[in-house]
């Protein structure tokens, strides 16, 4: 019997050393050391032996399971080890690998354009105010000198909501809400982008909704040649500084005198080309002296303060910039056209 034991160990050793798996490991383990297994096997024969030997027996029957069992808890931890090391191998990460590209929207070119002119401005001391859309005749009209049945009414065709109500068809009222805001009492320096509304069809160069810039200010002592400066500022600004700007007599209902301004052409230097039918300047906006009667309506004495304002177009300052032939491709929002503007 102590033969059999010891021959057990020797096996079982032999056994664990050579095992590579863990479910093979637990085989030897119920082989050996299990119910049915060869050790319990062998004690069975122990109600044959004599008083003396049994503890004996017994002795190193708990030493070889102790050694065998020891044996296989050991390799149990090499090969779960192993096992841990072989599964880290296979879902290690390369954390240096690229990943999927994030794609990063940007401005619309429309609001990058109307940024860079606020910024100018607010550099200018002038603040950024905003109107509503849908304007009263009052503000859109009556308050810029445009009474009821002026003639110069039809030079913008209104979308009318009710006869008192309309879309606004230009930021003007944003000048008489602002003088009236601040009481007549107060220099006014203030621009106001914005979208206004025609009854345009749309075509190449018309749209039945753009955005405008008002610009106003309002001062003692304010003179057309602040206007000039401030406008060449602009122009030099907006398309570079070697660009000459001039002023054309003009007419609007809410300044006097009304002027256009030109900018000299970019494309070829003043000389004459498609870009400006051949004239070498190219018209930018509408500008003047505040009219008397619209500082009086809104409040303010025309014997202590007088004022210049200005309105121009963003998507034609856009379109002349970037040689953008089609006032539509602002508003149809093709990703491929709005996306050669993004900044980097
Ligand atoms: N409101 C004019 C328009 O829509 C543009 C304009 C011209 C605005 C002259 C002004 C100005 O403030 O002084 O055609």
């Amino acid at each position: 019997m102590k033969e059999q034991l010891v021959e057990i160990q020797k096996e079982a050793l032999a056994k664990v050393a050579e095992v590579e798996t863990l479910k093979e490991l637990q085989e030897i383990q119920v082989a050996f050391l299990g119910r049915k297994g060869s050790i319990t096997t062998v004690l069975r024969g122990m109600g044959k032996l004599s008083a003396e030997e049994r503890p004996v027996i017994g002795e190193l029957a708990n030493n070889v399971r102790e050694e065998i069992s020891g044996a296989i808890q050991g390799k149990q931890t090499v090969l779960e080890e192993a096992a841990l090391e072989e599964q880290l191998q296979k879902e290690a990460i390369d954390v240096t690998l690229p990943s999927y590209p994030v794609k990063f929207g940007g401005p619309h070119i429309l609001t990058s354009i109307i940024e860079d002119i606020e910024d100018l401005f607010i550099g200018l001391g002038f603040e950024v105010r905003e109107g509503p859309e849908v304007e009263t005749d009052y503000y859109n009209f009556e308050a810029l000198n445009l009474p009821k049945g002026h003639p110069a009414r039809d030079m913008q065709d209104t979308f009318y909501i009710t006869n008192e109500l309309l879309l606004r068809t230009h930021t003007s009222p944003v000048q008489a809400r602002t003088m009236q805001a601040y009481k007549g009492q107060q220099p006014v320096r203030m621009i106001c982008p914005g979208k206004v509304y025609r009854r345009d069809n749309d075509d190449a160069t018309h749209s039945h909704q753009f955005n405008q810039i008002e610009g106003l200010y309002v001062d003692k002592n304010v003179r057309m040649s602040d206007l000039k400066g401030i406008l060449t500022e602009f122009a030099k600004h907006m398309f570079g500084q070697d660009r000459d700007i001039r002023l054309r007599p003009s007419f609007f209902p809410f300044t006097e005198p009304s002027v256009e301004m030109d900018i000299s052409c970019k494309v070829c230097n003043g000389k004459g080309c498609s870009v400006c039918k051949g004239t070498g300047w190219i018209e930018i906006l509408g500008a003047g002296m505040v009219h008397p009667k619209v500082l009086e309506m809104a409040g303010y004495d025309t014997k202590v303060y007088s004022g210049f304002a200005f309105g121009m177009g963003p998507d034609r300052i856009a379109m002349l910039k970037y040689g953008i032939d089609d006032i539509r491709q602002f508003y149809t929002n093709d990703i491929r056209f709005l996306k050669q503007y993004h900044k980097a």
